[in-house]
């Protein structure tokens, strides 16, 4: 038992990580499968949350390609914050802002057999997805910089496991960017009217009369997802198999559901994006508070590796290093 639970005091909360890839912004698909899951777990109050903008992650694949990662990482960041991860309740910070994590990195490499992660199957659907040629050692090491992500911070709990995944606008199975077929959180309503008007249904059905198929239809998995009002989903259902609804009505529905669901989180992003500054403050904040546990992670590593040789004149170095 720990000396804080002997005297009575409030046992210490399991500090929980996890990390976003911030490929610029976010869609409902996002939503569903990881900010919903992780706003959940910020406002249970039973973890203490890091979130992890993984921008070194997103340099593994396609850097040669992306044309503003500075951007992609604004946009992203925005997104998160705008769905309401909450920077009082969380710690929020930038991969790249914490030099130690390549550092412990380094040392994990040395771990690791080359063999062993070029094993990886997730590596391997990487490759195949991406259409890459081959794996840069950046990505081969994908899984190597993850731990470190996790150790750095002495992470206790990281959330895995497979998430609802969200259909495309054009019935494909995945929401996804590259598709072309996504809601953005951001996209205004008009653009959201425009994008569930135009959406997939059921193919099989010819005219409103014709019974509906409500399993698997995007509309319905959408309303499913978004919409509140349990009782109009039911009747919208009920009546699309019998014949009863047309396809507009049941659109129009969505389009209602999905703007009042978007229009906080647009609010949200619309004050930080008029307070210039506040983001990077709110990374710098959370960074620095990941780094203080970060120079004591290493520490401990590099003294449980026999790695702690120089200490004095490391520790010279490390003052030269952090005065101005
Ligand atoms: N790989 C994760 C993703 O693709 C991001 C990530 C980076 C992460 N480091 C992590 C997740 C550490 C959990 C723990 O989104």
């Amino acid at each position: 038992m720990s000396t804080s639970q002997k005297n009575g005091a409030v046992p210490r909360k399991k500090r929980l990580l996890t990390g976003l890839r911030p490929t610029g912004k976010f869609h409902l698909g996002n939503y569903v499968g990881t900010f919903e899951k992780d706003l959940e777990l910020q406002n249970s109050s039973e973890y203490e949350c890091f979130f992890l903008i993984a921008d070194y992650h997103t340099l593994t694949t396609g850097y040669e390609t992306a044309r503003s990662i500075g951007d992609d990482i604004r946009e992203g960041v925005l997104d998160f914050l705008a769905v309401g991860i909450d920077p009082a309740k969380s710690t929020l910070y930038l991969q790249s802002l914490i030099p130690e994590v390549s550092e412990l990195f380094l040392l994990f490499t040395m771990l690791v057999s080359a063999t062993r992660a070029q094993r990886i199957p997730t590596l391997k659907e990487q490759i195949r997805d991406l259409k890459l040629d081959s794996a840069s050692l950046g990505l081969l090491n994908y899984p190597v910089l993850q731990a470190a992500d996790i150790l750095m911070v002495r992470g206790e709990v990281v959330p895995v496991g497979k998430f609802p995944v969200l259909p495309g606008t054009g019935g494909e199975p995945k929401m996804s960017k590259s598709l072309g077929n996504t809601i953005m959180l951001s996209d205004d309503a008009e653009t959201v009217r425009k994008k569930v008007m135009s959406m997939y249904t059921d193919p099989t059905r010819l005219r409103a009369s014709d019974p509906g198929h409500v399993k698997g239809n995007p509309v319905f998995v959408y309303h499913d997802a978004f919409n509140p009002n349990l009782d109009e989903v039911h009747d919208l259902k009920s009546r699309y198999t019998k014949g009863r609804v047309g396809d507009v009505e049941v659109k129009q529905k969505l389009v209602v559901a999905l703007n009042a669901f978007l229009d906080p989180i647009r609010q949200r992003r619309a004050e930080f994006e008029r307070q210039p500054g506040l983001l990077e403050d709110i990374l710098a904040d959370g960074s620095s508070r990941a780094r203080v546990e970060a120079r004591d992670t290493l520490q401990q590593a590099r003294e449980a590796m026999g790695l702690n040789y120089f200490s004095r004149a490391r520790k010279t170095v490390d003052a030269m290093g952090s005065t101005p």
